[in-house]
């Protein structure tokens, strides 16, 4: 039996990946703020799985939180197999209207917690011959978008660099880069989804199974919908300006000016 690790699973995708995987008799170390939602989700698994579900409450965006879960990861005695660097979230503001503490929050969570925690996972993967980290950016990483899509581009970019300098290691990198999913995301950040067209939305658990699919082809960057894939691709060709036109149009509040 293999451990798998995965930040932000009270919700969204990381309680899809922390489903699939434990229906795939993995063992868990679910991470997020919640010990409530952590400690039902984790009965809940054990009982449905047969699973060893272990709860560790951090937060992320906080120096304490990371080094609770990279103290975890180094843990040689209990070795993790594969880390889900999941936990993130959205501002619904823009540029100048979103408070420089949130910023900050959200450069910590996304960059900093997922260095310290890559870096903590693959070490110690490395030391063993093998092991896998999957990495959480967006779409977004493509696109224009504030702080939050240059803190994916961030991700997608460190974890394919990462995955190169690791490839002879066994222990196996990828970032993955969802479009528009339908979890607790948009409502957490006070956005209204409505600019979003329906056929745009995915599923969480057909998401997961999509991204452990090229996880296991051996990618180091997974865009799992056929539609979303295309729209990368056309994001590396057209124009800056194009593409913060339809960054803007698109799942934002209206800029004020
Ligand atoms: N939904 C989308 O459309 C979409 C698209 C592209 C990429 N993504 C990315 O996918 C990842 C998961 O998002 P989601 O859509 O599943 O969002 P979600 O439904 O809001 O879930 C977010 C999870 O992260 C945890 N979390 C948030 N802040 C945390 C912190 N400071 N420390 C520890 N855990 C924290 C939350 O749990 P607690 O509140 O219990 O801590 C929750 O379990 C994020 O990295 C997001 O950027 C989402």
């Amino acid at each position: 039996m293999t451990t798998a690790l995965i930040t932000g699973t009270t919700a969204g995708i990381g309680a899809a990946f922390a489903g699939r995987l434990a229906a795939d008799g993995h063992n868990l170390v679910l991470v997020a703020r919640d010990e409530k939602r952590l400690r039902e989700q984790a009965a809940d698994l054990h009982d449905r799985h047969g699973v060893e579900a272990d709860v560790l409450v951090a937060d992320l965006s906080e120096d304490d939180g990371i080094a609770a879960v990279e103290a975890r990861l180094k843990d040689r005695t209990h070795p993790v197999d594969l880390l889900v660097n999941n936990a993130g979230f959205g501002n619904r503001a823009r540029y100048l209207e979103v408070p420089i503490a949130d910023e900050l929050r959200m450069l910590k969570l996304h960059c900093e917690a997922v260095l310290r925690l890559t870096s903590a996972g693959a070490g110690t993967m490395r030391d063993r011959g093998r092991g896998g980290v999957i990495n959480v950016a967006s779409l977004a990483a493509f696109f224009p978008r504030g702080t939050y899509g240059a803190s994916k581009a961030w991700v997608v970019q460190f974890t394919q660099g990462a995955a190169k300098d690791l490839a002879s290691s066994g222990v196996r990198l990828m970032a993955l880069c969802p479009g528009f999913v339908r979890t607790e995301f948009h409502a957490r950040a006070g956005i209204k989804d409505t600019s979003v067209p329906s056929w745009m939305w995915l599923d969480p658990d057909r998401l997961v199974t999509a991204a452990l699919k090229d996880f296991a082809r051996g990618k180091s960057l997974s865009i799992p919908d056929p539609r979303y894939k295309a729209m990368s691709s056309l994001a590396k060709l057209a124009p800056r300006s194009a593409l913060s036109s339809i960054s803007s149009k698109v799942g934002r509040p209206p800029a004020k000016g």
